[in-house]
């Protein structure tokens, strides 16, 4: 043979290979065909699976208790919105993009970071409290992940050209997907607690940051838009005024609670801002040709859950599970969930705040429930019909 025609050799079985294997991966995977082949989520510590202990290591317990065992940088004690969302869509938990140690991007890529802001932060993450890693850096990260993934798609061609071995499975590299995920995948964002919880002391501030705070999200989108995304899921704010956390640490008169216990003029704020985001996605979404772009009202279900915990199975509503000193809140600003003084309840499945700020597995579940049976869609997006859903309950 000629070293053309042994090269051309090599390119067929190739190339055959390639087919076996896909014709193999089709029919394996015809129980839970999904148009989705990826997530890439982007936020703070509620959809956080792990990005700022792999960036600032610490093995906070008792996160983790209900479903890992063990803490595993989730401010939990199982999982999050994000986790049920990959599960109910047959995708394996997301891996933070900053975890260098076993991770696996092969369908998505978490770029979520606890104590991220949708703003840059003023001050350093030792005076501020909050992470560097703010929504514009995890763009940045998203952009050069997508640049990545392309170079060395176009590299191991180049490579497999000379006539070396390709990895088997075809994408850009182990563990990295194919160039082609990007327009096959669902954009999540859950960010903008923290823009909202280091500005709450004074309410009027806090209200001229809420027209920022939005249309940086939305440059975000278009961004990612022209990145390739076509489906994004904007999750609005939940109800804080509602979190134990705040209810201890936010002052407020009396007479700004409502008959569930949460502070009226926080809720009030947290309401005109989802209204403002709403109103800003109807708007994008003219302008997003063949998108999908759809406001997630997680805080109705939230807020439902805060007023109403027994009604969807729970018990305590404005308690924290994982905290100290009892009381209506069992929340203490200065010994919380992780302190080696605070200690978690022994029912976390009956609780809705965790640790006075997030949500447990059992909340969180509720929520995802609500988002991949469509209820919470604005406008409608029936998931089922693009991905045959598995039910949450089972796992
Ligand atoms: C969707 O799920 C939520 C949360 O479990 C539930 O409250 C709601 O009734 C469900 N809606 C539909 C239409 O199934």
């Amino acid at each position: 043979m000629s070293t053309f025609e042994a090269s051309s050799y090599i390119v067929w079985k190739f190339i055959l290979v390639c087919m076996v294997i896909i014709l193999i991966l089709l029919v394996g995977s015809s129980y839970s065909l999904c148009e989705f082949e990826g997530l890439f989520n982007f936020g703070d510590s509620n959809s956080d699976t792990g990005g700022f202990y792999s960036a600032f290591p610490a093995q906070v317990a008792p996160n983790g208790m209900t479903y890992f065992n063990k803490p595993v940088g989730r401010s939990s004690d199982g999982r999050l919105i994000v986790d049920f969302l990959a599960q109910g869509l047959g995708l394996p938990f997301l891996s933070p993009y900053l975890k260098s140690i076993g991770s696996d991007f092969r369908h998505g890529a978490n770029f979520a970071n606890s104590a991220s802001t949708v703003l840059p932060p003023t001050y350093s993450i030792s005076v501020s409290g909050l992470s560097p890693f703010h929504l514009g850096i995890q763009l940045s990260q998203m952009k050069q992940f997508k640049a990545k993934v392309g170079d060395l798609f176009t590299q191991q061609k180049i490579r497999f050209g000379r006539g070396r071995r390709l990895s088997y499975e075809c994408p850009s590299g182990p563990n990295l997907p194919s160039p082609d995920i990007f327009g096959k995948s669902i954009y999540t964002l859950y960010i903008g607690q923290n823009d909202f919880t280091s500005k709450l002391a004074s309410l009027p501030i806090l209200k001229d940051y809420i027209p920022q705070i939005i249309s940086q999200i939305d440059a975000t989108i278009k961004e990612l838009y022209l990145q390739g995304g076509r489906t994004f899921l904007i999750f609005n704010l939940g109800p804080m005024g509602c979190y134990p956390g705040f209810l201890v640490e936010i002052h407020h008169e009396s007479s700004d609670i409502d008959e569930f216990g949460c502070v009226i003029s926080h809720n009030n704020v947290v309401n005109d801002y989802n209204k403002h985001l709403k109103e800003t996605l109807t708007q994008t979404r003219e302008s997003l040709k063949g998108a999908s772009l759809i406001y997630v009202d997680t805080h109705s279900i939230i807020l439902k859950l805060f007023q109403h915990p027994t009604s969807h199975g729970l018990k305590y509503g404005t308690k924290t599970c994982c905290g100290h000193g009892g009381g209506d809140y069992n929340f203490n600003p200065k010994i919380m969930c992780g302190n080696m003084a605070a200690s978690a309840c022994d029912d976390p499945q009956n609780y809705v705040s965790w640790d006075g700020i997030h949500l447990t597995d059992a909340a969180n579940k509720i929520v995802s429930k609500a988002i991949l049976n469509g209820s919470i869609f604005d406008p409608a997006f029936p998931l089922h019909k693009h991905c045959d859903l598995h039910p949450i309950d089972q796992f």
